[in-house]
């Protein structure tokens, strides 16, 4: 039996919802709405589908042509499901739309937030719309300082699920691993709970 969540218009919004549509070189806030229909929630929350009852406005995230980031209901349920399990000090990787950051608001087990995000002018066009937090400008597979955090998530990667992109995945966990040996290691995009308490798999 399919696991469906049901959202309607006239209650769904997200952080972003109220975004500014401004673009900063390369990097743009665009808004669009998805219509009434199933789309797929591929396991996050436990559900398979959501079905939009009327039309849900989305915002969403681009560099140039690439779509980073989108507020759709997987990633923003998602993304608070991944915020509760945060302790301490907590580093996400991958700034996009910033919605971590807001998830990670009301969890009071986290005593700090930063961001490491590798594009300039992502940084600038969504650090300043964001609850306090700090947001540090480098590349994933080169940072250097991860042992100073207890909680590590990383969302680097966009789009859909690639056997390359999921070799990469693990790749990203191995380096933790050996770099942060004592935190925790969350990854957004790998179907295992365990890394990715996003997602849970029908029973
Ligand atoms: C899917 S978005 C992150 C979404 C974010 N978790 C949120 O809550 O909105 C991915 C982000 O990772 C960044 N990124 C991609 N590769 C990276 C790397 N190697 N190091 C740091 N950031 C990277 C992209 O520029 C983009 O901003």
């Amino acid at each position: 039996l399919a696991r469906t969540l049901t959202v309607s218009g006239a209650s769904w919004s997200t952080p972003a919802t109220s975004f500014p549509l401004r673009s900063y070189g390369r990097a743009r806030i665009t808004r669009t709405y998805y219509g009434k229909g199933a789309y797929h929630m591929d396991g996050i929350g436990g559900y398979d589908y959501y079905e939009v009852k009327d039309s849900i406005p989305i915002t969403s995230l681009r560099l140039g042509g690439v779509e980073w980031m989108v507020d759709d209901p997987p990633h923003w349920l998602g993304l608070q499901l991944i915020a509760r399990e945060c302790r301490g000090r907590v580093l996400c990787v991958g700034l996009g739309l910033g919605l971590i950051v807001f998830a990670l608001r009301g969890n009071s087990a986290v005593s700090e937030v930063a961001v490491l995000e590798k594009e300039e002018e992502i940084i600038r066009l969504i650090a300043p719309l964001l609850p306090p937090c700090k947001v540090l400008r480098g590349d994933f597979w080169r940072f250097a300082r991860f042992h100073e955090y207890d909680t590590i998530f990383v969302d680097i990667w966009s789009g859909y699920e690639t056997r390359p992109k999921v070799l990469e995945m693990k790749r990203a966990l191995a380096l933790l691993r050996e770099r942060a040996p004592h935190a925790a290691a969350y990854l957004w995009g790998l179907r295992d709970p365990l890394f990715n308490p996003a997602y849970r798999p029908a029973p």
